[in-house]
Parts: C-alpha cells; structure tokens; sequence
C-alpha cells in the first residue's frame, strides 16, 4: 500500500453515529500509574497505537509484566518502587512527547543510568524543561546539545522535595514533576499555568497524598511522597483530539450531522468546543457522566448554515493545544477574519505546527499572516480549491496528516497526502472512519 493518500472527491452530507479510539493522554497515564501500583490494573478500550506501545515496551525493560487478552491491557505492578534498574537499558519513546517526559519523573530514582531515545521528531523537542526541574529533585541528567534526546537520567536515593513555577501551560511538564514528587522526600509545591489535569485527577481516586487549589489563571499543587499506590481498573474514554478532527469535518460540510460516543470532556480539553460554539457551530453534549473524576459524552455536531470568525481568547489556548490545525481549517472558511494568539507552544509540537498551519492554508489559497505566536486568517465561505495540493512534512506529523484529509474532504482540489503512516502514532483507524462516514446508508438515521 503505498504511504499516501490521494483525495480528489469531496465528502457527501453524512448523518452517522461514531465511536473514536481511546484517548492517548489516559492511556499512556493508566500505563504509568499501573506499572508503580501494587498488584494487577486492567484497562479496556486502551488506545493501541505507536505511542502507547513504546510505553508498554518500555515498562516491560523495567521488569513490569503486560498481558493482552481480548480487548483488555492487565498490568501487573510491582509497587512503587518495584521497577528493575538493570544496566545499560534503552527506553525508545518513539513519537511519544507525552510518555518520553512523563517517564522521567518516575526514573528520578533509577540506580542506574538509562537512556531514553526517541524518533526524529522527538529527537528535536525540548527536554530541558523537564531535566531543570527534575534535576532539583536530586537526579542527574546528560543531554544531546543540553536539551535534546537522546539523554542519559542518572537517578539519586537522597530525593527532596521541590519549589516549581509551571509557566509554558505544559501539562507534561506538571505531570513528571507530580510523578517525581510522588516518589520524593517532603512535599513538593508547584505553581502551574492552567493545563490538562488528568494526572491531577487520577492522583485524587487513587487518594494518593496531593492537594489542589484552583485559582484563577494558575492551580498550586502540593504533592508529597506516596507509600502505596492500589491498582487501577479503568475504561478509557474516546479522544476528543482525534474526535476534533470529524467535528471540524461535520463543521466544514452541508446539512451534516455526528454523533461520536463516550469521549472525554475534561473541562481543560474542550477548548475544541468552545471554540467552534464561537463560530457558529452547534456541538450538544449527551449522555454527559462522571467516570473516576473525569467528565465524559457523547458529543453531538451539527454543520452549520455559514461559519463566523473568531478572536479566540488567549485562556483557550491549553485547552485546544493539539487541535489548532484543524481550527485554522474552520477560520478558512468564516465570513470574516478570525485571529488566534499566544500560540507560541505551537511550534514546539511533533512539528513546528504554527508554521505548518500557516503553509497548509498558503497551498489553499486562503490569505494569512502568521508571527512567531499568532495568526490571522482571512476567511473565505466560498472557497473551492481546484488545483494539485500536495502535503509532505518531513518530521512525519499525524495532526498534519489528519487536518490535510479534512482540508481535501471539505475544499475540493486535487490532494496527495504523503506519510499515512503517521496516523499510527495517535489514530491507527482513522481513514477506516472517514471511509465510514463516506459510505451511504439510506435506511438509517444514524448509522
Ligand atoms: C499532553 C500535553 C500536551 C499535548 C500533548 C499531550 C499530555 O503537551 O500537546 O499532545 O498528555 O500531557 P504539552 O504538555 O507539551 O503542552
């Protein structure tokens, strides 16, 4: 099969009911919490991707045992300090930002020295932001050009608490400094820009020894050292990143409507919603329920008549970090001039994604001027693109991938698509969805 996508047809109205895999930011917390509680945690509808599965790989180069069976992921932990520091091991975080720096804080303690590789994208990421504050904890870290992979962590069994001032809104950057407190002397507090808060919140069913408060642009956490930690069983909801992209689909075509079952609706990930509510779009939310502390639904779109620009407050920014791309598509087409800023983190992602959004609508034709962290977009309700629009990212980034067949689904054109192979990382089944939607089914409202 050959590593691309051609899109020469634009998508008919659809009027479907779909279920998106399972969300990677709980998937690869599960694997974490699981490999350091005591006994075995099972996980269903775990998302099985290329990310997700060099967590498993690497849990199981710490001595933890991982069985499939059925749909079910068990993991059989060995408490909190029951990894096995062998020498000379090498943990491959492949594509995995979110698994490459969360694993940090849980190897502060590691008696020997590991090494922690990853892809070429990754490979051009910043991990200083997680060995500054890591290394405050008593850990030793060496880097390639003093912030890049791969690194060598040298742990410390003389770990202290820390003072730490989260001020880039990352969330993976909070999260390893929480797993690193949680395995540290005395308690740790840490002031953090508003980010996603699931780490936070599995801290808390577990009852693990943190405290929060919520004010109002920053949370302050206070996390001690955790003897025990019990096992998780958990079903992990579906990903309202990759849902993002069929609901911008739904936005983008005529007389359409979604249906997409049982996603997370953490109030720090529905940027995507708020969002596209500003715009026009009308999104229900149904079935609303809480599941171990985190809000799930499912979420109902409807295409709109026309799409209104949007001034999008800077305080959405986190909560729709990884879904921008696909948000610049519904700017291209609002009567109007949308602008969205603060985005300097953009270009800090599996690919500098703010310059590639700014590319992505150059090829279309839509008018935009782009700065270091901001972008304005001069939409266009009539645009039909009739020309060869060709997508090559050689950093290989699936959002890019994913946002291009929405753009050729919706604008029309000629489109290649190249590196289909990216959408293992987050999102294996994704044409087979969009395939799905592309099919006719008369008999059924919703099918
Ligand atoms: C993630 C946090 C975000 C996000 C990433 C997943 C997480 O990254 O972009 O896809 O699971 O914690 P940053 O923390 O770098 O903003």
């Amino acid at each position: 099969m050959p590593n691309s996508v051609t899109i020469k047809k634009q998508i008919r109205q659809f009027k479907k009911k779909i279920i998106v895999s399972g969300d990677k930011s709980l998937s690869i917390r599960w694997i974490l919490f699981a490999s350091i509680a005591k006994g075995i945690s099972v996980a269903e509808n775990l998302l099985i991707s290329e990310d997700v599965m060099a967590a498993i790989e690497s849990i199981k180069k710490l001595g933890i045992k991982v069985k499939f069976e059925k749909k079910r992921c068990i993991i059989y932990g060995n408490g909190i300090d029951g990894y096995k520091y062998k020498k000379n091991i090498i943990l491959n975080a492949k594509n995995s930002g979110t698994f490459g720096r969360l694993i940090l804080g849980l190897l502060i303690n590691c008696q020997h020295s590991i090494k922690l590789i990853g892809d070429k994208s990754l490979s051009k990421r910043d991990f200083k932001r997680i060995s500054d504050p890591l290394s405050k904890f008593g850990a030793n870290f060496k880097l390639k050009n003093y912030k890049n992979l791969p690194l060598i962590i040298k742990g410390s069994s003389n770990l202290k608490s820390i003072n730490y001032n989260e001020n880039k809104g990352s969330a993976q950057c909070k999260s390893s400094v929480i797993l690193g407190a949680l395995r540290s002397n005395g308690t740790t507090i840490i002031k953090a820009k508003k980010s996603r808060n699931h780490t936070e919140l599995i801290c808390k069913y577990l009852r693990l020894p943190i405290k929060i408060n919520n004010k109002k642009n920053y949370d302050q956490i206070k996390v001690s050292k955790a003897d025990k930690i019990k096992p998780l069983n958990y079903k992990i909801p579906s990903d309202i990143s990759s849902s993002a992209f069929f609901m911008v689909l739904t936005a983008l075509s005529k007389n359409s409507q979604l249906i997409i079952k049982n996603v997370n609706i953490n109030p720090s990930r529905i940027g995507i919603i708020n969002i596209l509510n500003k715009m026009g779009v009308k999104i229900n939310l149904i079935n609303t329920k809480i599941y171990k502390g985190e809000k799930n639904a499912d979420i109902e779109v409807l295409s709109p008549k026309y799409i209104k620009p949007i001034n999008c407050p800077a305080n959405l920014t986190s909560q729709a970090i990884d879904e921008f791309l696909v948000i610049f598509l519904v700017a291209a087409k609002a009567r109007g001039v949308s602008y969205f800023k603060n985005l300097s983190e953009l270009d800090k992602k599996e690919s500098p994604r703010l310059k590639w959004g700014s590319k992505i609508l150059n090829k279309m034709g839509i008018k935009n001027i782009v700065t270091k962290d901001s972008i304005k977009i001069f939409g266009n309700p009539d645009l039909k693109i009739k020309k060869n629009v060709i997508i090559k990212n050689y950093l290989k980034d699936h959002r890019i991938f994913m946002t291009s067949v929405v753009a050729a689904l919706t604008f029309g054109g000629n489109w290649k698509i190249h590196d289909r192979d990216s959408i293992k990382t987050s999102f294996p089944n994704f044409l087979k969805i969009i395939k799905k939607l592309n099919q006719n089914d008369k008999k059924k409202k919703y099918n």
